[in-house]
């Protein structure tokens, strides 16, 4: 179907998952865009729907269901609704059959590796009206570089690598989005500098490991190295990066971080467990040694810096006193904030199959002691920011409050506050006043 007799279709996308899916997200509208399709918020008023998935935990996945359950009785009053299902969960083999058994009206399957065809795919569908299910197992770079149509503001993520070669052996992520893959240092300081130019002040450079970018260029540049050459772009304000793996966090990174002006401070560390029996399962490649070792050599060099971590209970053969050797962790370094998961079983995985896997009340118990004590160090870590002056780029109107302002910490903290709206984009001082569990409070007019 040509572009022409798309016009005045709207489309919707409903993204699950991580930053990485967020961000592919931004892909899909770019090329539904391209295709001539317009965004709309309301699911009724939608002519096709996208659905971008996560397979991380089960819950993800049952979500998925629910929503086409929800979406098969949307269809049987608007049959030329276009449904479609991509991202981590459809990349795996057994999903595509289940589709295709119990949701026949889904109209496309796509997956991470073949993104970029998703305009042809729609277009089969619509011209053969029948399902197309087109699932690629070999991962290029191609999902990277084409259109992007990002959301509006004054945050903006970049892809430095996709992929993952860790195989923490309870995740399935390496197994859903390949093999590493760095992008050209060119590619990504050009889409930086353009980002910039177009009012993006905040960048954050994404990838599963950060701290890998580079080691499949021959010859290439390494991650402290892409820092640099980002710090030095005039038109952005701020770097960060996201996820950066315990172990390949070295001296040169962090030196060249607290060297840096434009880099935050803040660092997204995943500590995962504090037994050194259960790292060794999780095939984390650290110990508990190594990371408080690590923890103070970055708070030695950054000394204001917000560290902040993703924990897991409940993985198979955790004892009781590998869970304290967890929450002792916690209690010493005490983490700006932490995302707390329960283990879960994915298929596929090595962790899958492994003995002693823990009884849901006893996963249940850890996951509520540790929420309850990051909920309490938390609270103490904002009470302290209370009567300091911090640097904040205003994002926008409060999405709690929409009488005030937006605004973050270079160490990531939101703080809220009264101003007028033409600041937005601007980087001010703000006197912090209040503090809660999720955000700060602040004044301006500091200095
Ligand atoms: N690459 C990042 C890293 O190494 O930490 C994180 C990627 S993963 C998408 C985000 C978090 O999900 C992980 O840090 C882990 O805590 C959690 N996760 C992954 N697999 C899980 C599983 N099977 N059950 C529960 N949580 C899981
Ligand atoms: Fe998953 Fe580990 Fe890779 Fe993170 S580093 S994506 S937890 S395999
Ligand atoms: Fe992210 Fe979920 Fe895929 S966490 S990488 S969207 S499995």
């Amino acid at each position: 179907m040509s572009t022409e007799k798309i016009k005045n279709k709207k489309y919707l996308i409903i993204t699950f998952g991580c930053q990485m899916n967020e961000h592919d997200s931004e892909r899909i509208a770019g090329i539904l865009e391209n295709n001539g399709y317009n965004p709309v918020q309301d699911i009724n008023e939608a002519d096709l729907i996208i659905i971008n998935t996560c397979c991380v935990r089960e819950t993800a996945e049952n979500k998925v269901y629910g929503l086409l359950g929800r979406l098969g009785k949307i269809k049987k009053n608007k049959p030329d609704l276009i449904i479609g299902v991509g991202g981590c969960m459809s990349q795996q083999e057994h999903v595509g059959k289940r589709l295709k058994q119990r949701f026949p009206y889904v109209d496309v399957v796509f997956g991470t590796f073949n993104l970029h065809t998703l305009g042809d795919l729609l277009t089969r569908a619509r011209e053969t009206k029948q399902q197309v299910i087109d699932v690629w197992q070999e991962a290029g770079m191609e999902e990277c570089d084409f259109t992007v149509k990002r959301v509006p503001g004054v945050r903006a993520w970049v892809n430095i690598m996709l992929g993952c070669n860790n195989f923490c052996t309870y995740c399935i992520v390496p197994y859903v989005r390949g093999r590493e893959r760095s992008r050209s240092q060119e590619t990504i300081i050009n889409e930086i500098t353009k980002l910039g130019q177009e009012g993006y002040k905040d960048i954050t450079l994404l990838g599963q490991n950060v701290n890998s970018f580079g080691k499949d260029i021959k010859g290439g540049i390494d991650f402290a190295d892409l820092l640099t050459r980002v710090n030095s772009i005039d038109s952005v304000d701020r770097i960060r990066y996201m996820t950066s793996h315990p172990r390949d966090f070295n001296d040169k990174l962090i030196v060249t971080i607290a060297g840096l002006s434009k880099v935050c401070e803040h660092i997204h560390l995943p500590v995962q467990a504090g037994s050194n029996k259960i790292l060794k399962k999780m095939n984390r490649g650290y110990s508990r040694e190594d990371y408080f070792n690590l923890v103070a050599r970055i708070r030695a060099a950054i000394p204001d810096v917000s560290l902040t971590t993703d924990v897991m209970v409940g993985f198979p053969g955790e004892t009781d006193a590998d869970f304290r050797d967890t929450f002792e962790l916690m209690q010493e370094i005490k983490f700006d904030s932490a995302f707390t998961f329960v283990y879960n079983k994915r298929e596929g995985t090595p962790a899958a199959k492994m003995e002693e896997q823990i009884p849901d009340e006893v996963k249940s118990k850890r996951i509520q002691e540790i929420i309850q004590l990051q909920n309490q160090i938390s609270l103490g870590k904002n009470k302290l920011d209370v009567g300091k002056v911090l640097e904040c780029l205003v994002e926008g109107p409060s999405k709690t409050n929409s009488e005030l302002l937006s605004a973050r910490t270079r160490t990531n903290k939101i703080v809220v506050f009264k101003g007028e709206k033409d600041v937005i984009g601007k980087i001010l001082p703000l006197k912090i006043t209040g503090y809660s569990l999720t955000h700060l409070e602040g004044e301006g007019n500091a200095l």
